[in-house]
């Protein structure tokens, strides 16, 4: 499904991504982890046309996205939340899931109920009318990936899905990643949550500043020494 290969990216002399190939399987969750300031955001970015790559290829379904813009890489089919959030702060719930899809479907009766339908399912319904920026930061993320559920992407890019959430939401998250899952979706999962990582990936890809360090699944991941060193030190 998404084929990237040699990415790069540079911020001025500093090298943030250093040559960096992956691939992400259909239906597949690829679980990227790495100390703060590895690069995982900076692939996100780069994949969803927020950075423009300073190297490399980014292949979806065969279609490079190499400079395109984030708006098309969605239409494309790729959705992605951010590490902190970036809802319509004040927009309602319900808004927040309709602005960005209105005139995508026959009719906005069709789009309403969609958005209720999935705001109900995390049970949120009963706050659709609430701003946006009166909602938990927990709630906030919950509410992205919904926006990004209107979409109905084929790959969705979850970048630290479950920092600083309780884990009663932490399980309804991951709740809607397993149902996504079942219906076909992939996803890349950048998380420093390990346990959700390990549970979740079919396979996991471990950066140190920019470049993969060890990759495999989770047992692998536990038992590398370089993987070891890189997050506890020798
Ligand atoms: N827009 C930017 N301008 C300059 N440097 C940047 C920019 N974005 C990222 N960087 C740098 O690139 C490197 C990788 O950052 P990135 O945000 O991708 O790390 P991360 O792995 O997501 O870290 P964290 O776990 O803390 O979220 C860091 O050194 C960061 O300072
Ligand atoms: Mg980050």
């Amino acid at each position: 499904m998404l084929d990237v290969t040699n990415l790069q990216k540079t911020f001025g002399g500093l090298v943030a991504v250093k040559s960096l190939s992956f691939q992400v399987p259909d239906n597949s969750i690829l679980g990227l982890i790495g100390v703060n300031g590895s690069g995982k955001t900076t692939v996100m970015n780069c994949i969803n046309g927020i950075y423009h790559a300073s190297g490399g290829s980014i292949r979806f379904g065969g279609t490079e996205l190499a400079g395109r813009r984030p708006h098309e890489v969605t239409r494309l089919g790729i959705g992605r939340t951010f590490q902190v959030p970036r809802l319509f702060r004040r927009l309602t719930l319900i808004e927040n899931l309709l602005i960005p899809v209105l005139g995508t479907e026959p009719t906005d009766k069709a789009l309403t109920d969609k958005a209720e339908a999935l705001l109900d399912e995390v049970d949120l319904h009963r706050i659709r009318d609430n701003y946006a920026e009166e909602l938990s930061g927990g709630q906030q993320k919950l509410v992205e990936l919904l926006r990004v559920m209107m979409f109905d992407p084929a790959l969705i890019l979850l970048d630290e899905p479950f920092a600083g959430v309780h884990p009663n939401l932490c399980r309804v998250f991951i709740d809607q990643i397993v149902k996504l899952k079942e219906r076909g979706k992939s996803f890349i999962l950048v998380s420093h949550d390990m346990t959700s990582v390990y549970r979740l990936s079919d396979h996991i890809l471990v950066l140190n500043q920019g470049e993969t360090i060890a990759e495999g699944n989770a047992s692998d991941i536990q038992n590398n020494p370089a993987v070891v060193e890189a997050f506890l030190g020798r």
